[in-house]
């Protein structure tokens, strides 16, 4: 377990004024590096040989550190290399994809914006559930077994990235239906029946809304809004019913990209609201709460209920929609403030305030 005492001891080895800003290089590393640099910081990119382009194009990165696996960030050679460059990382989505939260809360020892305690609450479906509506949100009602299914349900399997092989079903007849062809194709063991987390299906449209916790500021700003792109879900409408009949299509949620979005007015009271409680939850669970970023999935209903169904404590890829601007950066910062540059300016006045280990818990 890296603690507080061991992140000040590496913290005071570095040179401050030439702190740098890394990250793996996939996920919304532009984002992060753009915003690193218009704040005045020097990059680190740690990146597979086949990404380099993306950094040739984007020049962005002023330290390519080319590994064959992002699980090399557990070298210690590669970490002492980050620590020589004065690097505070910044934990995406390819972190926790490729990395276990136990890796990255007991084996980087390398500063890191953010809270990594929080890591265990979100990594945990019954922990983060517990979390969301300990915070007051509404969550979509979940079902023991299958026998209980009443309503549409969307029946998630553990570690399914990006809701691969999710199905849905309306009835104890449908999932067993559903399941058994599942088994029958090799997607899944019989075994795995108690795995499946059933979760009432909330139709509606997705919102996600990304914040920014400040530690520094101590507030909850909300950013960026996006919607994702996902095939085939997102294809299936294009196909006449009849044919979706004869071909029985399941929604699969790969994602491809995401849509900017701007709220009704009316729904932001709620969706900021959302934001503190969160944050405020986590305060307890965690101190000092959420260190930056984080990201709410959510359906809004035809009668504008507000479902939460996941949070990501950690940038996520849709703020890349906001890289430039997006309406609500706009509207508390003016132009070009964005979640990469907002992280960057977080760290630079945690680094004049003399705070820098508030921010990298
Ligand atoms: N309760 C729900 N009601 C309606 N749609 C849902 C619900 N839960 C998930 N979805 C849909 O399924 C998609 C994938 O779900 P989910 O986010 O749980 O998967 P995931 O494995 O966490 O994927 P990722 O890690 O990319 O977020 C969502 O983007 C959303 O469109
Ligand atoms: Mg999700």
């Amino acid at each position: 377990m890296i603690t507080g005492k061991d992140i000040a001891e590496i913290l005071g080895k570095y040179n401050l004024d030439k702190l740098a800003i890394g990250t793996l290089g996939s996920h919304s590393s532009l984002n992060i590096f753009k915003g690193a640099k218009e704040e005045g910081f020097r990059t680190v990119c740690i990146c597979k040989e086949q990404d380099t382009i993306l950094y040739k194009k984007f020049p962005l990165a002023d330290e390519l550190i080319i590994v064959k696996d992002f699980t090399e960030l557990l070298n210690p050679a590669l970490q002492e290399k980050l620590r020589i460059l004065n690097t505070v990382l910044i934990p995406h989505g390819s972190f926790t994809a490729y990395l276990s939260t136990e890796q990255l809360t007991d084996s980087l020892y390398v500063p890191m914006f953010g809270n990594r305690q929080l890591l265990h609450w979100e990594a945990n479906r019954k922990s983060q559930e517990e979390w969301l509506r300990q915070a007051g949100l509404r969550l979509p009602e979940t079902f023991k077994t299958p026998d209980d299914i009443d309503r549409l349900v969307i029946a998630k399997l553990p570690g399914a990235k990006g809701g691969r092989g999710y199905f849905l079903a309306n009835s104890p007849e449908s999932f067993y239906k559903k399941f058994g062809e599942m088994v029958k194709r090799g997607l899944l063991r019989e075994e795995d029946v108690g795995k499946i987390h059933l979760q009432e299906y909330a139709l509606g449209v997705n919102v996600y809304p990304s914040y920014f916790s400040s530690i520094i500021k101590d507030d909850v700003e909300l950013l960026a809004v996006d919607r994702r792109y996902e095939s085939a879900v997102d294809a299936i409408g294009k196909i006449p019913a009849g044919e979706q009949l004869e071909i029985d299509v399941n929604p699969t949620y790969t994602i491809v990209g995401n849509f900017p979005i701007v709220l009704r007015e009316s729904l932001l009271p709620e969706f900021l609201r959302m934001g503190e409680n969160v944050h405020r939850k986590a305060r307890e669970l965690a101190p000092p709460g959420i260190i930056g970023p984080f990201c709410l999935e959510t359906v809004v209903t035809d009668d504008l209920k507000i479902y939460t169904f996941e949070i990501s404590a950690r940038i996520v890829a849709g703020t890349n929609v906001g890289i430039g601007t997006s309406p609500y950066a706009y509207l508390r910062y003016g132009p070009n403030m964005y979640m990469g540059r907002r992280i960057a300016l977080e760290l630079k006045e945690a680094r004049e305030q003399g705070r820098l280990q508030e921010v990298l818990a």
